[in-house]
């Protein structure tokens, strides 16, 4: 019986022990897994990067994001709906089957959209996208450029991954068909890249955006739940706005993440500019500026946490600036927590007070990490590059 016994336990332990070196085993290779050519590889891209059958999983991108959209599991399901874009002409009126107007005006529901092929779309309205829309621009180059841009109005859980749209002006109002179907009136659009007008739940991830006439990414009315990551921002003026308007004071709820992007060369402002709302921004880097990188007003209130700041050699060293508002005075609550700087770059912080944590729930948050590993971590932002028979 005691024989039998120590039998039985060796038995146990030797199981024990085959576990454990499983366990230890593929926890070594994952943690292996963080580099792409020796660069490190943020906690977003490392979720579905290393799987070079990306294209046959596309809906992995889903559970990859942090931050303040959550995950995006809205987006699939049974019921998901997969379009592919084969037709890069615009007709606002009546759209033709295949075109992108086409699925943003006749098909509702949860979409995945891919494109067949490269393509430069010119917009002949701004595009409005509905909720539950996933545009997946992987492995084709799109561009979405040279006219009207894109635009989210009261629209939820929507994806807009790896396209470039750049050059794009302002519109003029006119007539074109919305999200449901009915020709709808359009009032005149600014010239922006991407702008939200009350919508919440939106990730934009992996994006080039340049080179329009109004800013690259407005956030507006009442916006929230937002992650900005893996952006590219460069050649422009006016770059990021959260919150439109001073009297809109609903946008004191709003919550931004901006993480993983880079921003230059040749940005002047707003990277972000923040109204009311609260953003936390962390591994960002910053290559120059003009005027500001981050700015605020209207007791807007920012965690900067370990994004690397690098000033012009001959421009603006201060990263950030703030306006008083009238009746409030100085209200705006401004931390820095281990951000890097260099050439001279420096930050002016509130006196007093805490810094605001961004209280994130299980599943956006995420670890930020030592701002020396920024360039890094920053090193494919903007629109991937994909081959056809690697990982992307
Ligand atoms: C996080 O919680 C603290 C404590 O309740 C609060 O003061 C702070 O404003 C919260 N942060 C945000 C971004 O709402």
């Amino acid at each position: 019986m005691v024989c039998h016994q120590v039998i039985n336990s060796v038995f146990w332990c030797f199981i024990l022990l085959v576990v454990m070196l499983t366990f230890f085993t593929t926890n070594a290779s994952s943690t292996e897994k963080t580099k792409i050519e020796d660069k490190e590889m943020n906690v977003i891209d490392q979720c579905w990067r290393f799987n070079p059958k990306w294209r046959k999983h596309r809906q992995q991108l889903t559970v990859c994001s942090v931050g303040y959209v959550g995950k995006m599991t809205n987006n699939i399901g049974k019921d998901l709906i997969h379009y592919t874009v084969t037709d890069p002409r615009d007709h606002p009126l009546n759209p033709a089957p295949g075109t992108l107007r086409y699925e943003a005006s006749r098909i509702q529901g949860k979409v995945w959209i891919t494109l067949k092929r490269n393509m430069n779309i010119k917009l002949v309205r701004p595009l409005l996208i509905s909720s539950f829309t996933t545009i997946d621009g992987r492995g084709v180059d799109v561009h979405i450029a040279d006219n009207a841009c894109l635009m989210i109005y009261k629209a939820t859980n929507i994806i807009i991954h790896r396209i470039r749209v750049h050059h794009c002006r302002p519109q003029a109002p006119g007539m074109m068909m919305g999200p449901d179907g009915k020709i709808i009136s359009l009032g005149q659009v600014d010239g922006g890249a991407i702008r939200l007008v009350s919508a919440s739940e939106i990730w934009i991830d992996h994006n080039t955006l340049y080179n329009c006439q109004d800013g690259l990414l407005d956030v507006t009315r009442g916006s929230t739940d937002i992650t900005i990551s893996n952006n590219w921002f460069r050649e422009q003026n006016k770059v990021m706005l959260l919150g439109h308007d001073d009297e809109f004071v609903r946008d004191k709820n709003m919550k931004v993440t901006v993480v993983y992007n880079y921003f230059g060369p040749n940005c002047h402002q707003r990277m972000p500019r923040i109204r009311h709302g609260y953003a936390h921004v962390a591994n960002n880097l910053y290559m120059g500026w003009v005027q500001y990188a981050i700015g605020g007003s209207m007791e807007s209130s920012l965690k900067s946490q370990s994004n690397l700041f690098i000033a012009h050699a001959t421009g603006k060293k201060e990263v950030t600036w703030r306006k008083s508002s009238n009746g409030i005075g100085d209200t705006w609550k401004f931390y820095s927590v281990g951000d890097a700087f260099e050439n001279g770059a420096s930050f002016v912080e509130t006196k007093g007070g805490q810094v605001t944590k961004p209280n994130y729930s299980h599943e956006q948050n995420f670890k930020v990490v030592d701002a020396k590993y920024v360039r890094s971590l920053t090193s494919s932002s903007g629109v991937l590059q994909c081959s056809k028979t690697s990982i992307c």
